[in-house]
C-alpha cells in the first residue's frame, strides 16, 4: 500500500485554506493509503516562538485536525519533536544540500525580505528538514496546497540526489497531491493573493458566525461589472473561487449568472458566501470545541501516533546507516 503523507506548522489555528489545500485530501485517503499526518513544531522553531504557545498551539492543531475527520484510529497523527530519527535523516540531507540551491528558494528570499534581523539556518535549510518529513516515511504522495510546490520540489531533488550519491533505489520520489485536478490555491478575501495566517486575512474554522460574517463582507469587490460576460479582477474573482469551494453549484452558477447579465449584488453574494462557510464550519468548529476540553484523549491519540511514526521511521533510518557506510544496529 502506498504512503501518504502531510503537515502543518502549528503556528495559528487551522483555516480553510489549510483545510481545502490538504487536509480535505488527507481524510479522503485515509481509508485507502497507509498514511501520516504530522505537527510540525521543529519548522516552528525558525520564529523562536514562547515554548508555552508551542504547548498550547500543538494541543490546538491536534484537535482540529481530529475535528476534521481525520480518524487516529486509522492515520498515524503525531508531533514531529517526537520522532528524532527525523532530525538524523534532516542532518543527511544538509549534507548532500547546496547554499546556492538553498538561497534560490522564493519562501527563503521573501524571509530574507521581510525578517532581515533573523535569517537562521533554519529558514535556509528549511526545505531539507522537509523532505526529511516526507522521505522518513517513504511517502509517495503528499496532500499539499500550491504554496508547497517549490518545497516539493526541492523534497523530490533530495530523495533523488541521496539515492544517486549512493547508487540505490531507496527512497520513491514525493508527489504532491491534491483532491481536484490542480493544485489548490484558496485567495484570501482582501483583494490578492492567497489565504494564510501570515497574511492576516485567514478565515478560521474555529471562527464564530459573527466574525466569519464580519470577515466575509469586509471582502474587497468593485463597483460592478459594466459589459456581459466580463473578465473577473482578482477580487471578484476571489469571491468566486471561495464560493465555488464552499457552496452548492447552483448557488455559484446563480452568482456567476448575475455578475455575466450585469446584475450581481456584491453584498448579497456576500451574505450567501458567509452563510454557506458557517453551515461548513459549524459542525467542525463544535467538534473542535469538545475536542479541547478532552485532554486526556489528545494526549492518547499523540501517544499511539508517536509510536507508530517512530517504529516506521526508525526503519528507514536503519536502512539509511548502512546505505550510508555507518553500524545499523540502531
Ligand atoms: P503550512 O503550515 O503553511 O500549511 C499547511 C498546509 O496548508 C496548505 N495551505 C494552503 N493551501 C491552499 N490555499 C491556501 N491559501 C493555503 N494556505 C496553506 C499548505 O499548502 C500546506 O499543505 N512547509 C509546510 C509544512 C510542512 C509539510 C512537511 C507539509 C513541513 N513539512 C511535509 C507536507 C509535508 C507548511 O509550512 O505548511
Amino acid at each position: 500500500m502506498e504512503t501518504v503523507l502531510s503537515g502543518i506548522r502549528p503556528t495559528g489555528n487551522l483555516h480553510l485554506g489549510n483545510y481545502f489545500g490538504a487536509v480535505k485530501s488527507f481524510v479522503q485517503m485515509q481509508y485507502e493509503y497507509n498514511c501520516y499526518f504530522f505537527i510540525a513544531d521543529w519548522h516552528s522553531l525558525t520564529t523562536h516562538p514562547h515554548p508555552e504557545n508551542i504547548r498550547n498551539s500543538v494541543k490546538t492543531i491536534l484537535a482540529e485536525y481530529l475535528a476534521c475527520g481525520i480518524d487516529p484510529e486509522k492515520a498515524t497523527i503525531y508531533v514531529q519533536s517526537d520522532v528524532r530519527e527525523v532530525a538524523e535523516l534532516y542532518l543527511y540531507l544538509n549534507m548532500n544540500a547546496y547554499l546556492g540551491e538553498l538561497e534560490r528558494v522564493t519562501s527563503f528570499k521573501d524571509k530574507v525580505r521581510s525578517q532581515p534581523d533573523n535569517v537562521n539556518a533554519g529558514l535556509l535549510t528549511y526545505p531539507c528538514l522537509m523532505a526529511a518529513d516526507i522521505i522518513i516515511h517513504r511517502a509517495a504522495k503528499v496532500p499539499v496546497g500550491k504554496d508547497q510546490e517549490q518545497n516539493m520540489e526541492m523534497a523530490r531533488k533530495f530523495a533523488r540526489r541521496f539515492n544517486q550519491i549512493y547508487g540505490v533505489d531507496y527512497f520513491p520520489e514525493p508527489a504532491s497531491y491534491s483532491f481536484s485536478d490542480k493544485a489548490v490555491k484558496i485567495p484570501g478575501l482582501d483583494g490578492s493573493g492567497k489565504m494564510g495566517k501570515s497574511e492576516g486575512n485567514a478565515i478560521y474554522l474555529i471562527d464564530d458566525e459573527k466574525t466569519i460574517k464580519k470577515k466575509v463582507m469586509r471582502a474587497v469587490t468593485d463597483s460592478g461589472p459594466t459589459e456581459p460576460n466580463a473578465e473577473k479582477p482578482e477580487p471578484i474573482a476571489n469571491l468566486f473561487t471561495m464560493m465555488e469551494i464552499v457552496s452548492d453549484k447552483s448557488t455559484y452558477d446563480h452568482f456567476n449568472e448575475l455578475y455575466n447579465t450585469c446584475q450581481i449584488r456584491y453584498g448579497d453574494m456576500k451574505k450567501q458566501l458567509a452563510e454557506d462557510i458557517n453551515l461548513f464550519c459549524a459542525p467542525i468548529r463544535e467538534r473542535i470545541l469538545e475536542l479541547l476540553k478532552d485532554e486526556e484523549h489528545l494526549q492518547k491519540v499523540s501517544l499511539l501516533g508517536a509510536e507508530k511514526a517512530r517504529e516506521n521511521a526508525s526503519k528507514t533510518l536503519r536502512d539509511v546507516r548502512e546505505i550510508i557506510g555507518f553500524k545499523s544496529d540502531y
